[in-house]
């Protein structure tokens, strides 16, 4: 038995390693495998078509969710029913667009400049600033600081690795004992806020506004329950995002170049288009996990169309979607001019990612605020502990 999963872990091992090649096979020649109850669908097309089926391709985060909440769901782990949509409502409400230029986009620089003023020229920029920075977003905007910045982080990051990676019981214990020291946080947190309310006007604040207006779906368990899925969301996501599109500019020294122009130029819009592309080339994720709910035919009445079994474990493969030539310009290619709709970091369909513009205003302002340094270099290669980057050294003059 041990020797068998020993087996599995190094092919597992050995595939991930080469994935973009073997999504470039199966593009080619079988776009949608099924093997043994799994399915990868792998062409842009397809992709989108099962991420825009949520009522047959269903979100499998439900059994986990109720675990991290004590028995409760958060609305990534729901089907489009009546809950889903009051509680993402409920949470457009308290986090609103017009944040992203008003509070977002203003905090995030001036922390990140600051912390990079006040190092003394060498730092390790995860640990340092691409974690820090989202938790000191989720203190300031959100009104949840965290008991501990550090700890606060790292409960995100295994709860996270809980809920969306292969089941693992080490991995289970620690993410069920960083849930109960994040429920008892924010069930303090919002406590506190009732008997001492304070003028921010923070998502939490605006939440307890809503819950005192009789809003539905606006207790103090379903705050809870909402913030906690907003935390595991944000920090490690964020973390790995900026880290990942620092390290493609230092493996490609012209664009490193061209990104600091950018940077100093305070060109936000082409330090978007950077992270996009970097991430497109590094993405976050191979892809995103569905259960196919009945039979169901992919690309009907094509050549490549193919049947999914009733309870399927489906992965759309983004990361294959945005390399597919059918959709994609020379893919392979590193290019700045790419309409966005070419991109999938932050999901499709009914599930798209609650922070797609926090995203893409958070992790272009902690990348811009770090090319912007003098004589900028990495001094050693990115350090991984699947799944997330944890070490990147670099050096600069201040
Ligand atoms: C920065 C990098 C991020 C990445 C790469 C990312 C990626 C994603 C993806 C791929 C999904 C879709 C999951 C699925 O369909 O199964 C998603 C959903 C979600 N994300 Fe993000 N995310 C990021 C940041 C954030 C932030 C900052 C927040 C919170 C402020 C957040 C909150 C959420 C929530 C709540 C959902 C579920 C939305 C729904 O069910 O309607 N994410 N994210």
């Amino acid at each position: 038995m041990a020797k068998e999963k020993s087996f599995n872990d190094r092919l597992t091992a050995w595939a991930l390693k080469r994935l973009d090649g073997i999504f470039a096979i199966l593009r080619c020649i079988k776009p949608t495998v099924v093997i043994k109850g799994n399915a990868v669908v792998t062409r842009f097309e397809d992709v989108t078509e099962v991420l825009n089926r949520d009522w047959i391709f269903q979100v499998p985060y439900a059994e986990k969710m109720h675990k991290v909440t004590n028995g409760s769901n958060f609305f990534l782990g729901m089907e489009n029913t009546a809950q889903y949509t009051r509680d993402v409502s409920n949470m457009r409400i308290a986090a609103r667009r017009e944040d992203i230029d008003e509070i977002i986009k203003p905090f995030v620089d001036r922390t990140s400049t600051e912390i990079l003023r006040n190092t003394t020229g060498r730092m390790d920029v995860i640990q340092q600033l691409t974690r820090v920075v989202p938790t000191r977003l989720m203190g300031e905007y959100f009104g949840t600081p965290g008991w501990n910045e550090t700890e606060f982080a790292d409960a995100a990051t295994i709860m996270f690795q809980y809920l969306f990676y292969p089941d693992d019981p080490e991995v289970e214990e620690k993410a069920l004992k960083a849930a109960e020291q994040t429920r008892n946080y924010l069930d303090q947190t919002i406590a506190e806020r009732k008997t001492n309310p304070s003028e921010k006007d923070d998502v939490l604040g605006r939440c307890l506004k809503l819950q005192q207006a009789g809003m539905p779906g606006m207790a103090d368990i379903d705050i809870r329950n909402n913030l906690i899925g907003l935390i595991i969301g944000a920090i490690p996501t964020t973390s790995k995002c900026a880290a990942v599109t620092l390290n493609h500019l230092f493996n490609n020294p012209e664009l490193l170049v061209q990104a600091q122009q950018a940077a100093r130029a305070d060109d936000d819009e082409k330090m978007i288009q950077f992270v996009q592309e970097s991430l497109r080339l590094n993405p976050f994720a191979a892809g995103i996990q569905r259960i196919c709910a009945e039979d169901y035919v992919v690309a009907k009445g094509t050549l490549r169309s193919t049947k999914i079994p009733k309870g399927a474990k489906v992965l759309a493969a983004t990361q294959s979607a945005m390399m597919d030539r059918r959709k994609i310009e020379k893919p392979k290619e590193f290019r700045l001019d790419r309409p966005a709709h070419n991109y999938m970091h932050f999901g499709f369909g009914l599930h798209t990612c609650f922070g797609q513009y926090i995203n893409l205003t958070q992790i272009p302002g902690i990348v811009k605020a770090v090319l912007k340094q003098d004589t900028l270099r990495r001094v050693s290669d990115m350090v991984v502990e699947e799944p997330f980057p944890v070490s990147l050294e670099i050096e600069f003059d201040n």
